[in-house]
């Protein structure tokens, strides 16, 4: 089976942070999501992997050299200056996807126990066009929202429906599998929105079906969420760290290679921290993602906040909840922020 991962919006939500790096590299538990997502595909019998980018993205994709699972993989470029939207690279692909199966579309910013060979059997058996992974959510509202009618049919998909009234809890959860009838339905060389263009066009039609998954699903779109992720796979594989000379560890943690912390530091509960961070005395860090290469000075505290790449945080600092620390950005000396954003390579006094 061949994919196509859609990995060449902005991720606006996301800033600052994304400023410097692209929602899929984001790392989850320290390793980047693209790669999660390699092994996810790898597991579930893909071979082709065709990822939809625009250039700055394919430059930082290729500067991370990640494992490819034993996957083909190849680049699908936006034009410059013209993002293409989420169903625009489909159509763009046409000839790396080709005519003669069904195919895997994703969008790169997940973290999901959708089993993709199942929702290929549900697509083959029925005589969909599309089918879309369908996941329950508490408030479908910022989500697309599919109402189903007889044998998974969907016979409405609303985008982000104002609240209270969506028509049920069913949300698009970002994973389709396609015929390739899907590329008559898309207009070539201009920027096509999946959702609010291609699908209600197939609802009328009667040939959009949903295929409803449970278990873990979650987006990285909100900096929260990104926490959330990674709150939820420490839970899963942490490290079994918690005596160490002089600091301690509250499970669960990941601690990346050549991190060094100081005497009386407590790490964690849920901390994730980069290769090569140094972390001072006294420090207290707890339900955040601390980057690679970033510094944490003596008696800092780092609570419920992302601290990014490099990022430097003074001595009796305090970076607390809601904070997004971008890369290479300085907070000095006994500076104290709530609900902060620190732009990349910004000082904050
Ligand atoms: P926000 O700006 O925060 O909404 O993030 P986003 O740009 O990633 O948008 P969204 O979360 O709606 O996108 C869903 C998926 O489609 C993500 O994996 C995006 O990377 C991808 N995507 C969005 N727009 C484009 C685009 O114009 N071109 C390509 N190739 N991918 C896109």
């Amino acid at each position: 089976m061949k994919a196509l991962i859609l990995i060449g919006g902005f991720g606006t939500r996301l800033r600052p942070l994304s400023c410097t790096r692209p929602k899929a590299l984001f790392p989850i538990v320290n390793k980047p999501l693209l790669q999660w997502t390699f092994e996810k595909l790898a597991e579930n019998g893909v071979d082709q992997v065709i990822l939809a980018v625009n250039k700055l993205t394919e430059f930082h994709i290729r500067q991370q050299h990640l494992s490819k699972c034993g996957l083909t993989v190849k680049y699908s470029l936006d034009p410059p200056k013209m993002p293409l939207g989420t169903a625009g690279p489909i159509k763009k692909a046409e000839k790396l996807l080709g005519h003669e199966e069904p195919f895997l579309v994703l969008n790169g910013d997940l973290i999901t126990e959708i089993s993709y060979r199942e929702m290929l059997q549900s697509h083959v058996e029925g005589k969909a066009v599309a089918t879309i992974a369908l996941h329950e959510a508490e408030d479908p509202s910022s989500y697309g929202v599919a109402e189903l009618a007889d044998c998974n049919r969907i016979k409405r998909f609303v985008e982000k429906p104002p609240r209270g009234t969506e028509p049920t809890k069913l949300i698009n959860a970002g994973v389709y599998v396609l015929s390739p009838k899907i590329f008559s339905y898309i207009p070539a060389d201009r920027a096509v929105s999946m959702e609010r263009e291609v699908f209600p066009k197939l609802a009328a039609e009667n040939a959009l079906f949903g295929h409803q998954v449970g278990g873990l699903w979650i987006d990285i779109g909100k900096p929260e969420e990104y926490l959330q992720t990674n709150r939820m796979l420490l839970e899963t594989c942490c490290d079994k760290l918690q005596k160490n000379g002089g600091f301690t560890c509250k499970e669960p943690v990941a601690l990346g290679k050549g991190v060094s912390i100081g005497e009386n530091s407590v790490i964690g509960p849920h901390a994730v921290l980069g290769k090569n961070v140094s972390v001072g005395r006294n420090v207290q860090i707890r339900d955040s993602v601390v980057f690679e290469d970033a510094q944490i000075g003596d008696n800092a505290v780092v609570v419920g906040a992302l601290v990014g790449e490099a990022a430097r945080i003074g001595r009796d600092a305090q970076i607390l909840e809601g904070c997004v620390v971008a890369d290479h950005a300085k907070v000095k000396e006994g500076a104290s922020l709530t609900k902060m954003h620190v732009c990349p390579a910004k000082e904050v006094t």
